[in-house]
């Protein structure tokens, strides 16, 4: 008989880091990005491709603003300019290109990547950040509206691979992120919409007064009212930062993600339409779908689930679209469980900031509130 026995390691690692709020960051004057980094800081900026076509002097202003304040910044290299939007999560060689950069320009454990970006540029380059030296140091400055309230200021990294959302990936928290509120005039109007669907996603699952608020903001925010954008976002980051850093499984170890209200129909519809939905888009539709559920469930009543699908509308978001009757669309389901592990966990809501977990969706059930919801929306118009 062997004599078995064991060494126990048990340790956490504290991480803390701020979201700043500004407008014009590359301002010579504007302290906040000098001030985000450590003193004499070795940078590599990349930025997207897609965010430089409508802010043409991007990178001359970073390298302007580099040398006002050559004292604290050492500048690296020129900026790397990378492709935006999904584009730059489906091929993996966009990482080697941030990996090859990290390496030709010695940025090393003590230096920072700052990458100016779209959510799905800033997972990517902020993939490469983790996996290089197993881990640079990053700076996010968000530059949509979803990557503002959302994707760019939380733990997450990752690309696409099997044809699945997020497939590859890590959790490294930022060192810090910058919302530069001046960025996001350029968005396109369906950019401008599209991340507002995570802030009516966080206010039905948690905060009812936050939803009331955003009934009011709906309209001007259509409007492009810069301050109404900027309350909901945030508020919007404000309640997903209280959940990455106060519910108790920042990297996701348990079976549920309860900010993901919407979110298997969503990753799903985003592949199916080949990318043709947004994020943000496919993310209303996919609240839509299971808070048109949860009312024939029983779970949720009529008057509150006619405020959300009118909050949505109010907002300018299609709620159906064609993938809606894909039968593939219940494998999201099974995908979005086998992401997380476990149990199968769906999140929904039985009243406005009232968020429930449910183990189990009748697929019949969901079939038919795909026709239910179809039905309630041809109703209106
Ligand atoms: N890591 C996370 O926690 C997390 C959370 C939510 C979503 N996400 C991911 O974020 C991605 C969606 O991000 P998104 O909604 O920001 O879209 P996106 O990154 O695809 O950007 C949309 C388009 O806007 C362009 N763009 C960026 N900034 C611009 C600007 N200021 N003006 C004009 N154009 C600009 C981009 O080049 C792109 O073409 C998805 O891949 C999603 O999976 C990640
Ligand atoms: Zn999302």
């Amino acid at each position: 008989v062997t004599e078995s026995s064991s060494i126990r390691a048990t340790f956490s690692v504290p991480y803390d880091y701020e979201v700043l709020f500004t407008r014009d960051v590359l301002d010579a004057e504007n302290p906040t990005l000098r001030e985000a980094l450590a003193p004499g800081a070795r940078v590599l900026p990349v930025l997207d491709a897609g965010l430089v076509e409508h802010h043409p002097g991007l990178a001359d202003a970073f390298v302007a603003y580099a040398a006002a304040h050559r004292e604290r910044i050492d500048l690296a290299a020129h900026p790397l300019v990378l492709p935006g939007g999904e584009a730059v999560k489906e091929d993996p060689r966009h990482v080697g290109t941030v990996l090859e950069a990290i390496e030709e320009h010695a940025i090393d454990r003590h230096a920072y990547v700052v990458a100016i970006g779209g959510g799905a540029f800033l997972d990517a380059v902020g993939f490469a950040a983790t996996i290089a030296h197993r881990g640079v140091r990053m700076i996010r400055l968000p530059s949509t509206v979803l990557a503002q309230n959302d994707a760019g200021i939380g733990v997450k990294n990752g690309i696409n691979a099997f044809a699945k959302k997020n497939f590859v990936g890590a959790f490294a928290p930022p060192a810090a992120v910058i919302n530069d509120a001046e960025l996001l005039t350029t968005l396109s109007d369906r950019d401008w919409r599209a991340g507002t669907s995570e802030a009516v996603k966080v206010a039905l699952l948690r905060d009812a007064a936050f939803f009331a608020e955003l009934e009011d903001l709906a309209y001007p925010i259509t409007q492009r009212d810069p301050e109404a954008m900027g309350r909901l976002i945030h508020r919007c980051a404000e309640l997903h930062l209280q959940h990455i850093a106060g519910a108790g499984d920042p990297f996701e170890l348990g079976s549920a993600r309860p900010l993901d209200f919407g979110h298997w129909a969503a990753h799903k519809l985003e592949k199916l339409s080949g990318h043709g939905l947004r994020h943000g888009e496919a993310v209303a539709i996919g609240i839509a779908l299971d808070t048109t559920y949860a009312l024939l469930a029983g779970i949720l009543g009529e008057e509150d689930w006619r405020r959300a699908i009118g909050l949505l509308e109010s907002l300018g978001f299609e709620l159906t679209a064609p993938e809606l009757d894909d039968p593939a669309l219940l494998d999201g389901l099974v995908e979005f469980r086998e992401h997380l592990g476990g149990e199968l966990t769906i999140t929904v809501i039985d009243a406005i900031g009232s968020q429930l977990d449910v183990h189990e969706i009748n697929p019949r059930l969901m079939r038919a509130t795909v026709s239910a919801l179809r039905g309630a929306i041809g109703a209106r118009v």
